[in-house]
């Protein structure tokens, strides 16, 4: 049996979700009905697509849309998510628009896919950097009760669009041929050549930024811990794409790291885990094994170490393909969860 599937968006998450879709032989039925705001052909995935101008008649027909346009009013969700269910389909959203709404589930498929109901035709993907930390430290948070999460993230370009992409690339070349290095204010405030900086999305009252406060929100809404202890910098680092984090929590109860790596490595009990973790043979993570095809969907554990500053305290460095588990993948998973469950 086969499913009528739309892709809202063609940045670069829409054109892994196609890609993905692809991999995994989802069971797409006819062609893909893809959307974004104007109509052209363009080439997605490595193959060429009629994108459509999105409109109120092409959802008639979905059974499943995957969002992956922008957030806000005018964005893909706001406008058009809606409309999706109204005709019947499942909407599998990136954006940040619904996450935190009661009544909207937000999942990580190695989590919580449990929660999800017929209720809930509008389903949220979370940020990427929450992603990759719950799917890191849920098994460790069953093991032994995780107090207290501090995290800091080194978030690739590509987490802020194809715009970021371009401008990153075009800074590369422009310091390769020898000219000065412009930049967009409206993409990143310096250029991020040779830099990092630690603000990612819009600055809130108290100092945090909206990314940092995702985190905290949505880690506690996946976890179904509203008081956890949580507090995170993000940082955008000059790396085109995947997210490394370094994450220290506090235990209930004592782990060691021979302990947490056991845990870590057994596939039962850390689903979509991929430990890297040898210091003799100086093997730990890094955003480029994130890219390699045997990582690709992968999130990877590396540098897990006892803290001894805190009560059963461990370290550890986390690292993950954002444009694929930490959005794409992730989608085409919950999609693949609703199948199973027969939902959709
Ligand atoms: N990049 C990541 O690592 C990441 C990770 C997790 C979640 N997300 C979320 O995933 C979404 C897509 O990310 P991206 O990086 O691929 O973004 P992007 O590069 O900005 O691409 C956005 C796409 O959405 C389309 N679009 C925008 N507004 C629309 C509307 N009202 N109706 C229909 N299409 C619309 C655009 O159409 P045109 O091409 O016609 O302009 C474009 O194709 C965002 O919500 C983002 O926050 C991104």
């Amino acid at each position: 049996m086969g499913y009528r599937v739309g892709v809202v968006g063609v940045g670069p998450v829409g054109d892994r979700i196609i890609r993905v879709l692809r991999e995994r032989g989802f069971p797409v039925e006819g062609e893909l009905v893809v959307m974004a705001t104007r109509e052209r052909t363009e080439v997605l995935a490595d193959e060429k697509y009629l994108v459509r101008e999105v409109t109120e008649d092409l959802f008639e027909d979905l059974d499943v849309v995957f969002f992956a346009g922008r957030e806000g009013a005018r964005g893909a969700s706001v406008q058009w998510g809606s409309v999706a269910t109204d005709a019947g389909a499942w909407a599998i959203d990136n954006g940040s628009d619904f996450r935190m709404e009661p009544g909207y589930a937000l999942i990580v498929p190695e989590v919580n896919m449990d929660v999800v109901g017929a209720g809930n035709r509008h389903i949220c993907s979370p940020n990427c950097s929450t992603i990759q930390m719950v799917v890191a430290l849920a098994p460790l948070h069953r093991a032994a009760g995780i107090r207290r999460i501090v995290v800091s993230t080194y978030q690739s370009v590509s987490g802020w669009g194809l715009g970021a992409m371009d401008e990153f690339e075009a800074q590369v070349r422009q310091y390769a041929a020898g000219e000065p290095v412009t930049h967009d204010p409206n993409i990143f405030d310096k250029p991020i050549i040779f830099d990092c900086l630690p603000r990612i999305d819009r600055f809130l009252d108290d100092g945090y930024t909206k990314e940092e406060m995702k985190m905290v929100h949505e880690t506690r809404k996946i976890l179904g811990e509203p008081e956890l202890a949580i507090t995170a910098t993000a940082v955008r680092v000059p790396v085109m794409i995947g997210h490394s984090e370094a994450i220290n929590v506090e235990l209930e109860r004592p782990l060691s790291r021979a302990e947490a790596l056991e845990i870590l490595r057994d596939p039962a009990q850390s689903p979509g885990v991929t430990v890297i973790d040898d210091p003799d043979s100086l093997q730990y993570p890094t955003q480029a094994d994130c890219l390699l095809d045997e990582h690709r969907d992968a999130v990877l554990v590396g540098r897990v170490r006892e803290d001894p500053t805190v009560e059963h305290g461990l370290n550890l460095w986390c690292v993950s393909d954002n444009l694929r588990k930490g959005a794409a993948t992730n989608t085409v998973q919950i999609a693949e969860g609703l199948i199973a469950r027969g939902l959709l």
